[in-house]
């Protein structure tokens, strides 16, 4: 049997900010309405350009903000019947993997207080308990144990990564959402770090939440793929799926702009006309409508709701036709 560890429901984070000589007031729709469910063991890619609120998901998933709309449930708890005891319990249970492993490691301190300080902040292990944890960790990550008095500047971007990775799972975590883990890293040591990542969600039952805003990062990992642009889930499917037959145009175009190591796989050039609109001004309708080489004139009013189509979720009124047209494109 399968634990569902995260399941959302329409979720949204809207922001206000001020903008312009005035300083009139503005609604940012970071995120607007992101549905999915996760299981223990699987992983979930979250793949759109930069500015889609992919970040923004990541932050509510982790309960580093809450929801301005939608469900969230994780391990089976509705976070709205969260106490305050429950949520420093909750918290532990999804932790995070940031970009940046240069940045996300105090330069100050070394390993091994960097890995216990989950514990002595949430737990009451004694200190060689949290000592015998990191050191566990840390050969589990691909490291040794004579790195633990080194300090992060010792080094390299992969090897940072791992030790990220490590301090997420020190306090065994449902599920780790990894905010385009691999983005900083070096080609040669991105597949290394995937594939640690792949042999942990193996060993420990994790679930992933997997950000990235290419799709080739995601192939190997990803069992489902949602696709964002500007803060909507616009297509959402199974990997096959959303590799083998996308619908969305956006999710075409972002699979054709993609570099394969299989070159069966590759698809011809859709080519997107124009610029990402802002996300503080977007354009009416569905998000997508100015740049879509199929929009019709409905697609400027409103925003389509997902339908089921072709074994996966698609926001497209014209998806039907874009089916066609992809095969059309690929021969
Ligand atoms: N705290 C905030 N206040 C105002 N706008 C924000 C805030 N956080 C994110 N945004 C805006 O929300 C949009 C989505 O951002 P983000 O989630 O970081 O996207 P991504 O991670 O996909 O690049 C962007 O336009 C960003 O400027
Ligand atoms: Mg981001």
């Amino acid at each position: 049997m399968t634990t569902m560890v995260l399941d959302a429901v329409n979720l949204k984070k809207h922001y206000t900010v001020r903008q312009g000589m005035m300083k009139q007031r503005a609604t940012v729709k970071a995120l607007d309405g992101a549905s999915f469910q996760l299981f223990a063991g699987k992983t979930l890619a979250v793949v759109g350009e930069s500015g889609c609120g992919k970040s923004t998901l990541a932050r509510l998933l982790t309960l580093i903000e809450e929801p301005t709309d939608g469900e969230l449930t994780i391990d089976g708890v509705d976070i709205k019947d969260f106490s305050k005891s429950d949520l420093k319990k909750m918290r532990q249970k999804v932790q995070m993997i940031f970009q940046n492993p240069y940045g996300s490691l105090n330069p100050r301190k070394k390993i091994g207080t960097i890995l216990e300080e989950p514990l002595v902040i949430n737990t009451r292990l004694s200190a060689s308990e949290r000592r015998e944890k990191s050191m566990q960790l840390l050969q589990k990550v691909g490291l040794r144990t004579e790195h633990y008095h080194r300090f992060p500047h010792m080094f390299s971007g992969g090897q940072r990564q791992r030790i990220a990775i490590a301090r997420a799972l020190m306090l065994n975590p449902k599920v780790v959402v990894a905010d385009e883990p691999v983005s900083a890293l070096d080609v040669s040591v991105q597949a290394q770090v995937l594939n640690l990542m792949k042999d942990l969600q193996q060993d420990f039952g994790l679930a992933y939440v997997f950000i990235s805003h290419g799709l080739s990062v995601v192939e190997h990992i990803a069992d489902d793929v949602m696709v964002m642009y500007l803060g909507k889930m616009v297509e959402k499917g199974s990997r096959d799926k959303i590799f083998d037959s996308p619908v969305h145009p956006y999710t075409q175009a972002l699979l054709s702009s993609t570099p394969f190591v299989d070159p069966t796989k590759r698809a011809e050039r859709v080519k997107l006309k124009g610029e990402l609109p802002s996300p503080l001004n977007p354009p009416r309708g569905c998000p997508f409508h100015q740049r879509c080489p199929i929009a019709e004139p409905e697609c400027s009013e409103s925003f389509p709701e997902s339908i089921e189509l072709a074994g996966r979720l698609v926001a497209c009124r014209r998806a039907e036709e874009s089916i066609a047209q992809f095969h059309r494109i690929k021969r």
